[in-house]
């Protein structure tokens, strides 16, 4: 059973600090095009307009992902970065003595996978030494034919298609999947559900979380990870309470233990920039979104949690999970934090000449976990990317 640390997955994953996206994925993104340049770009407005339509809803947004242009706009604006989603999730693992050790083989779930960018993005980080001495069986399950051909594709492009994908095309709230064709590679060590539940109404998501316990293997992993909305915002606590009644603990971020006191958690987890090729189309050159903004949930079976690791290093400290009020990157001499603690939400102020850090050149990411005493002299912070600081 290889060991990996997070020291081993940073060297793979970050380029200067930042996460990447490898050129060999960007250019098959470019070949499997079927639209000119020009449409896909109107497309990708529409979809982000779309998308930002329901930032301030509180619905799930109601994207249909079934012509060849909306797939086109998608895999070429938003998939790199959903690349980076089981990067991340392995990197945040890692911290962790209980994630360290990974089986020889190990089976993967994406539900709403989608054009593939988890599954990309996971072929590409087990390709690696010492990823590549373990075998990885994904399940991808997605409803719509178009994007589970456009992902088959994408594999084939990437030299991917004598890997173990198994395809499924079903809706993730039909409850027979769970014990048909999803239960062929059951348990599961790692179920990851990227951008797919803002897109779902609550109840259908109930339902779905309730057929996942019998599916996880004893150590596994369920990552969700979601766009800021409104929508978003309101699930995470509902979504907490019911994997918590399921018996669940929560990785991260929420503090072990901790009880919610707000109907909504508007703070969005992880925000960051990361480095990724523009896509050439018959010569013309598109970019694609360079920033991950996501609310970002780690579920185990499990009791573990990063806070069995960052607590030791000084218990006399108030550790919890820290969000800049407003954008951490703009250069405002002072800026407002509010940190979940075990005992609650508290506030902070994070200036040049005290408090948070001392230098500016450090900025304290969103979605960061911090330690500090209570005139803010002795200050810890971890960050998935950037480690402890
Ligand atoms: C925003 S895309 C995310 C794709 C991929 N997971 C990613 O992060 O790039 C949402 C995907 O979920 C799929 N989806 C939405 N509702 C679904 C359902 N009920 N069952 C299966 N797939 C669904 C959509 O067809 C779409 O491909």
């Amino acid at each position: 059973m290889p060991i990996i640390d997070a020291d081993t997955i940073r060297k793979l994953v970050l380029t200067n600090n930042e996460l990447f996206v490898p050129e060999m994925i960007t250019k098959a993104i470019g070949q499997s095009m079927i639209s000119s340049a020009g449409d896909i770009s109107v497309e990708i407005r529409r979809l982000a307009a779309l998308y930002r339509k329901f930032v301030k809803r509180d619905e799930p947004t109601p994207v249909s992902y079934l012509g060849d242009i909306t797939i086109d706009a998608y895999t070429v604006h938003y998939l790199p970065r959903s690349t980076l989603i089981p990067k991340l999730l392995f990197l945040s693992l890692a911290y962790h003595p209980a994630f360290q050790c990974i089986k020889d083989e190990v089976n993967i779930l994406d539900l709403g996978s989608g054009t593939g960018g988890v599954v990309l993005g996971l072929l590409d980080l087990f390709k690696d030494k010492p990823f590549s001495g373990i075998k990885i069986n994904i399940m991808s399950c997605e409803k719509s034919r178009v994007a589970l051909d456009r992902q088959l594709e994408l594999l084939k492009y990437n030299g991917y298609n004598n890997f173990s994908v198994w395809h499924s095309c079903s809706d993730v709230v039909n409850t027979t999947i769970y014990d048909g064709g999803l239960s062929k590679l059951a348990p599961y060590d790692y179920i990851i559900a990227a951008n797919l539940f803002t897109e779902l109404p609550l109840d259908d998501i109930n339902m779905l979380l309730s057929k996942l316990p019998s599916i996880m293997a004893p150590n596994a992993v369920l990552l969700i990870a979601d766009p800021p909305r409104m929508y978003v915002d309101r699930l995470k606590i509902c979504i907490s309470e019911t994997l918590r009644s399921l018996g669940l603990f929560q990785y991260y971020p929420c503090p072990p233990g901790y009880r919610c006191p707000k109907t909504k958690c508007k703070w969005v987890w992880l925000n960051f920039l990361f480095t990724c090729p523009d896509i050439e189309i018959n010569g013309e050159l598109l970019e694609t979104a360079k920033i991950l903004t996501t609310t970002w949930s780690i579920f185990c079976r499990s009791e573990h949690s990063i806070y069995d690791v960052l607590r030791p290093i000084d218990t006399e400290l108030t550790w919890g999970v820290a969000v800049p009020y407003g954008n951490e990157y703009s250069l405002k001499e002072i800026m407002d934090y509010s940190i979940c603690t075990a005992d609650g939400p508290r506030g902070a102020k994070h200036t040049r000449e005290n408090i948070l850090s001392r230098d500016r050149s450090y900025i304290i990411l969103r979605g960061s976990i911090l330690g500090f005493n209570n005139d803010y002299s002795k200050v810890h912070s971890w960050h998935p990317v950037k480690g402890l600081e």
